[in-house]
């Protein structure tokens, strides 16, 4: 257990990195593909120990004391970049935030090269988000090979990742089932559909590999233009993932149903007849629900398009939506995370 409840006071990282880090072989975060299920377990319990250090009434540990976080959004974000910056703080790192519209990008700067000038100043750990997938990659790839010891979390790339939220979605799914123990074990065999903007969503292609590689029994739905038929092999062919086209398939006896945004800033072209139609085939309301267990909680990882993806009054509602949680969960897990790579547990790759 992590021990010491603010700066100075000493924090055993050797017995966390025993009990809850054990094994964690991962310089970088940069998609949850290579994740085994003691991996995700790993990153569950140690946010399990934050949590409880967030509980207290000094909320900080000296965990990262002496490391420089830098964070390079070049992308716009609300949740995840204070999420980061907040775990940062609380680990007792010292904080970088880039703006790229009051950058030098602006001048023509590359991208690597405002990496390298952040590493520069003694950048620790990198924690990147780009419109374009493959960045955080690219970056994690230049400072291996000149081998800074600099760690790399992905903060969303394009259409291709978003670990942290994936991560605490997990953590926050978890912990429904059982507050004290959020284990993955939790969800094996329950029913989460995941519904909407499949294709443009990093965050289900995240999901889709944590929540599979936990045992949950995960279903598709959306219209064929953004749920597309190929997708159900997205794992790979010996997972496939069932499609569905109409909503109330999906939806039969689900423990959790996982929302997702329209995501008209990666639209291409038009893909939907209307934003009302969308909502009267795929929106959440009230009385879709009755058909999932009365047990079921809605997710949607935000920002929402309030009243098309979900009924307003879901969002709203605490004993249904778990909106909240994730935004809370997302620091523990981000923690979580800053903690496993940056004490230097993350040795390999
Ligand atoms: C998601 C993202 O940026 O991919 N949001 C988030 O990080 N909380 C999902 C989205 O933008 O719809």
């Amino acid at each position: 257990m992590l021990e010491g409840g603010s700066v100075g006071e000493s924090v055993a990282l050797d017995g966390a990195s025993t009990t809850e880090s054990g094994g964690w072989s991962h310089r970088h975060i940069l998609s949850l593909d290579h994740f085994s299920v003691q991996d995700f377990d790993t990153v569950l319990q140690t946010a399990t120990s934050f949590q409880e250090v967030l509980s207290r009434r000094t909320k900080k540990v000296p965990a990262l004391q002496g490391q420089l976080v830098t964070h390079l959004f070049f992308e716009p974000s609300t949740r995840t970049r204070s999420s980061f910056e907040l775990a940062a703080k609380r680990l007792s790192a010292d904080v970088l935030n880039f703006s790229p519209g009051t950058s030098s990008l602006t001048k023509g700067e590359t991208i690597l090269d405002t990496a390298k000038t952040y590493l520069a100043m003694g950048t620790n750990i990198m924690v990147i988000r780009h419109k374009q997938t493959g960045v955080p990659q690219a970056i994690a790839a230049e400072m291996d090979r000149l081998n800074t010891g600099v760690c790399v979390l992905n903060a969303g790339d394009g259409q291709h990742a978003h670990p942290s939220q994936a991560l605490l979605d997990l953590y926050t799914l978890c912990s429904v089932v059982d507050r004290d123990r959020p284990r993955t074990d939790n969800l094996r065999g329950k029913k989460i559909a995941i519904v909407g903007d499949v294709l443009h969503s990093r965050v289900a292609r995240s999901n889709l590999w944590s929540l599979v590689a936990s045992g949950a029994e995960v279903h598709l739905a959306g219209p064929p233009t953004l749920v597309p038929q190929d997708f159900g092999g997205f794992l790979g062919n010996n997972r496939p993932i069932p499609i569905h086209w109409t909503l109330d398939d999906a939806l039969v006896d689900a423990d959790f149903v996982m929302t997702l945004r329209l995501q008209k800033e990666r639209m291409g072209q038009f893909l939907l007849p209307s934003l009302r139609e969308y909502h009267r085939q795929f929106g959440i309301t009230r009385d879709r629900l009755k058909l999932c267990q009365p047990s079921v909680k809605i997710l949607h990882p935000g920002p929402t398009n309030r009243g098309v993806e979900l009924d307003s009054d879901i969002m709203d509602d605490p004993d249904l939506s778990l909106v909240s949680c994730q935004v809370t969960s997302g620091i523990a897990v981000r923690m979580a995370l800053l903690y496993l790579v940056g004490s230097g547990k993350g040795l390999g790759t």
